[in-house]
Parts: structure tokens; C-alpha cells; sequence
């Protein structure tokens, strides 16, 4: 009965948040736990557990963003991580493990790995070991110096609840090897909604999308389906691989060619909605916005246009070479040309220099620097005014003869 009335009600949920996608945490202070579960810590961002040592400086933990010691008067004596570079689940204390490495501390340098001052935080849902930190924010159980460099420190929160199951590894982009839209199963920021500022022009048809998972379970992915909003205006359709729920793979990507053509113009752009089920994950879910500026045919249509054209102009090529091959022979038996003038295309040859060159005994070329006689110069460029003249007059007869 209870099970019956969970599952009612996870529907009701999913139904209300539209299949539930998992958008990427607006921090990196998330983690997942062993059955890729997301639990987005985001909300404890910076806040501080204090720590009074009695022999030891204080430590203050700012969640997510350093590790402090501090004197008694409240001055910073050391922190300033880099950021957190690990956050993952827990194969010993605690629930979560956070990594923090190359804190501000001098001769730490060479030390663990070339890490600089370390420190590793032990996330514990709930209360420490020893019973403290019941209910409230949380706070730190136990502080240990591995060294000067390296600090251990256990502290219990109430966790936050864990969101989805997230597909890891999977990722969607515009490229073979991009995830511009999804990155480990996330759906990256801007395509998590739709954005009127951010839209596909009128003019883009088609879009392409290269999916790809951990190997392993790449069998798990499904057929994607498409949600339009509004459902009138704007059809949409989806080909290639990874439309037919093929098994993507990091090697090997599937590819989505969303084709799209709006059939009625609007002034905000169309919602799509593509949204790829994986069997026991949270489905992934991500949305496009497009605009629709004015009504356009279909492709086929235009294609098809441009065939019959593509054929007429064939056509034409076909029968102008036959017409220029025939015209050729002709003159060759014709006029009976002997020696070189006989060699095929010779005589066009010979025509073509003519005109080029302005007929026979044109001017040789010139360069002004070559030129340095007065004289001759002038000489050239009479010559030449002659010559431009008389090609004016070659040319006109040419075009009168085509
Ligand atoms: C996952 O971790 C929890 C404790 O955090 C443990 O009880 C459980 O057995 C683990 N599950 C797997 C599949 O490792
Ligand atoms: C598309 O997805 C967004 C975000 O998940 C949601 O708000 C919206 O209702 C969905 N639209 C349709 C038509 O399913």
C-alpha cells in the first residue's frame, strides 16, 4: 500500500515537473553518491564550521571554498585553497569526501605529490560518531594533523535530500567531441529552458547532435521523443543513429539531425523539447528555442526545383560541347588545315592569342622602371594607344562573328 502510494506520487511529481531532467547545480559544491544519486550542496556554499582547538590554532571550514586556520584574535593565519578539486562519495568515513590542495602554507611545496597544503574533509549525513551535532547546521567532529601540510577533518551536516539518478558520463553537443548541451548526464546551462534571447534563426533547418556514453552502459539509452510548444506551427522531425536509439558510445557517437521547418511565423520562438529516456536513470531532457519569422516549404519542394534546373542546364552543356565538337570537324575537313593548324584545337588557340595580344605586331610590355629613355616611353605609349584601339576594333568584330 505504501509503495502503491510512493509511486502515485512520484508520478504526480514527475508529471508536474514535466519527466524531472537533471540541470547542472548553479555551483560545483555537488557530488554523487554511489548510485549516482545528485545531491546539490549548493545552498551551503561558504557557510562556516568552527572548530576551538585547545592546543591547535582554530580551524574554520567555509563549505566549498576553503579551509582556515585561525589565531585567537579571528586573523587568518592560513587557507586559500585553490577551490575544491574533489567532491565524491565516500568509500570509508562519512558519506562524502572533499579534496582541497595547493593551500597558501610555505615548505608544503614538495610534499604529497607536489600538492602544496592539503586537507580532506569527511562529510558524515547526520551526527558525528561520538553522538554531537544533533540537529542544527552541523558542525566539525574531529580535527587531525597528518603534518604541517595535511589536515583531516570529519564534519557531520544534515545532508540534503539526493535529487535524480543521473546518467553520468553521458553527454549531447553540437560537435563529435563537444557537450555543449549535456555533460555527464547534465543538462548544461542554457539549454535546461527555453531562452527567448537565445534562439535558432529562421534560416537554420537542421541542427545536428552527436550523443555519447560510458560504454558500458550505452545499451541503456533509448529513443528520443520530441514535445513542441506551441503544438501547432512548427514541424519538427528526427533522423540519423541516435534517432532509432541506437547505443552511443565514447568512440563512437550517435548522431540526431533535428530537422525543422515552421509552417507558421510568430513573434516568440517555439519551444522543443528533446527528451532521451535511459532505462533506471532520470530521463535527459533538454530544450531549444526557435524562431519562426516567416512560413516555409518544404525541402523537397525546393529540392526538386533545383533537379529540374540541375537537368536543363546538363541538357545545355551537352549540346553546346556537341554543337562546338561538330562546328570543329567541320571546319577541319572543310578547310583541310595541314601541319600544326590541324592539331586539335589549334586553330581556337590561335584565335585566343590573337585577341589577347591585340593582334599581330602588338606592343611589347613595358615596365616603367625598364623604360628610362623619354623617348622610348612615348614611342611605347603611342604604340599602345594604336594597339588599344585596334583590339577595340578586333574585339567588336569578334562579338559580331559570335
Ligand atoms: C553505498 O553507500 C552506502 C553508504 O553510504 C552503503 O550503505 C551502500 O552499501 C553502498 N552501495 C553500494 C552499491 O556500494
Ligand atoms: C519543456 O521543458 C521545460 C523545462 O523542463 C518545461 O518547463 C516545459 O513545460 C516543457 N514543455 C513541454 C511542451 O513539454
Amino acid at each position: 500500500m505504501h509503495g502503491l502510494l510512493a509511486a502515485v506520487i512520484t508520478a504526480a511529481i514527475f508529471g508536474a515537473t514535466g519527466a524531472g531532467c537533471v540541470a547542472v547545480p548553479s555551483t560545483n559544491c555537488y557530488v554523487f553518491d554511489n548510485t549516482s544519486h545528485i545531491y546539490d550542496f549548493s545552498s551551503l556554499v561558504g557557510q562556516l564550521f568552527e572548530y576551538d582547538d585547545e592546543k591547535d590554532p582554530d580551524l574554520v571550514v567555509r563549505f566549498c571554498k576553503d579551509i582556515e586556520t585561525r589565531a585567537q584574535t579571528g586573523y587568518v593565519d592560513y587557507g586559500r585553497y585553490n577551490s575544491l578539486n574533489y567532491f565524491i562519495a565516500s568509500a570509508g568515513t562519512g558519506n562524502f569526501l572533499q579534496e582541497y590542495f595547493n593551500g597558501d602554507i610555505r615548505n608544503c611545496e614538495t610534499t604529497y605529490d607536489k600538492l602544496g597544503r592539503t586537507a580532506q574533509v569527511n562529510i558524515i549525513c547526520g551526527s558525528c560518531p561520538n553522538g554531537q551535532c544533533v540537529g542544527g547546521l552541523g558542525c566539525i567532529c574531529s580535527v587531525t594533523y597528518e603534518s604541517t601540510c595535511r589536515v583531516l577533518i570529519d564534519l557531520a551536516l544534515p545532508c540534503v535530500k539526493p535529487g535524480l539518478r543521473v546518467f553520468e558520463g553521458f553527454t549531447v553537443g553540437f560537435h563529435p567531441r563537444s557537450w555543449e548541451v549535456v555533460y555527464n548526464g547534465m543538462t548544461q546551462v542554457g539549454y535546461e529552458k527555453s531562452y527567448d534571447e537565445f534562439s535558432f534563426s529562421t534560416e537554420q533547418r537542421d541542427v545536428t547532435l552527436y550523443l555519447t556514453a560510458v560504454a558500458s552502459l550505452s545499451s541503456l539509452v533509448q529513443k528520443p521523443t520530441i514535445k513542441v510548444s506551441p503544438k501547432e506551427g512548427l514541424a519538427v522531425k528526427l533522423s540519423g543513429s541516435g534517432a532509432n536509439g541506437s547505443p552511443p558510445t565514447t568512440l563512437s557517437p550517435t548522431m540526431i539531425a533535428v530537422d525543422w521547418r515552421c509552417e507558421k511565423a510568430r513573434d516568440k520562438p517555439y519551444e522543443v523539447n528533446i527528451t532521451i529516456p535511459v532505462l533506471n536513470y532520470a530521463p535527459v531532457q533538454f530544450t531549444f528555442a526557435k524562431l519562426c519569422e516567416h512560413s516555409q516549404d518544404e525541402r523537397g519542394e525546393s529540392l526538386r526545383g533545383w533537379g529540374i534546373f540541375g537537368i536543363i542546364s546538363c541538357i545545355l552543356i551537352v549540346g553546346l560541347t556537341l554543337s562546338c565538337v561538330g562546328g570543329f570537324i567541320y571546319k577541319m575537313r572543310v578547310q583541310n588545315l595541314r601541319g600544326l593548324d590541324a592539331v586539335p584545337g589549334m586553330a581556337i588557340l590561335s584565335a585566343c592569342l590573337e585577341t589577347a595580344s591585340g593582334g599581330s605586331g602588338g606592343p611589347r610590355y613595358t615596365r616603367p622602371n625598364e623604360a628610362n629613355d623619354h623617348f622610348v616611353n612615348q614611342a611605347t605609349w603611342e604604340e599602345q594607344t594604336a594597339s588599344t584601339r585596334r583590339t577595340t576594333a578586333t574585339s567588336e568584330k569578334t562579338y559580331g562573328s559570335i
